[in-house]
């Protein structure tokens, strides 16, 4: 397959793959470069009665501060297996520190419906325009367990993003 989908289609891919080792969240810089993080958390789903994606991002990450001047960001998603060195770089390494799109070797390809750019070289991608941003804050943690999975307040903001489009491509990284 090849081409647009629904937003809900591709729900297994996305899943495996966040699951996996991963998927790339690309933010536009303020200093006009392209930064792919690596997510593991990530969900789709419906708000406002809109397509919404939502990703999970902490304090301390230059995502973050990239997503707070940002207008969308895109998802793109590896088939299964490929792509992990890309993915353990851009999960260990910060975009304030290189360009980790040039040290990947990751082809930039524009957005059809945003002005953030999708990665060629994955089959999955998810454009999608920022509605919303909600920080966590300690008291907002209910459970005491989920609590003290934070060690210090680096607590993760959410940011949506309504799916503008989402659609396959032929992208690998073997071609
Ligand atoms: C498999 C994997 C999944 C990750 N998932 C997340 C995530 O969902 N949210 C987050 O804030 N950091 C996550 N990280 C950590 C960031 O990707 C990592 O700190 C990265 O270097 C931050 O890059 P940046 O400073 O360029 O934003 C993950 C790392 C790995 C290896």
């Amino acid at each position: 397959m090849d081409g647009r989908i629904r937003w809900d289609q591709e729900t297994h891919w996305l899943k495996a793959g966040i699951a996996g080792n991963g998927a790339f969240l690309n933010v536009n810089t303020p200093d006009g470069r392209v930064n792919p993080m690596t997510i593991a958390w990530g969900q789709v789903g419906i708000v406002w009665g809109r397509p919404i994606f939502s990703v999970f991002v902490r304090k301390s990450r230059y995502t973050y501060e990239c997503l707070q001047s940002a207008q969308s960001f895109t998802v793109s998603v590896p088939r299964l297996g490929e792509l992990a060195d890309e993915l353990a770089l851009c999960g260990t390494k910060s975009g304030r520190d290189l360009d980790k799109v040039q040290a990947c070797g990751l082809m930039l390809v524009p957005g059809r419906s945003v002005d953030t750019p999708i990665l060629g070289q994955c089959g999955l991608h998810y454009e999608c325009a920022i509605v919303a941003r909600a920080q966590f804050e300690a008291p907002d943690f209910v459970s005491k367990t989920i609590h003290r999975k934070y060690e210090s307040t680096d607590l993760h903001q959410i940011t949506l993003g309504e799916i503008l489009c989402a659609y396959i491509t032929k992208g690998s990284a073997n071609v």
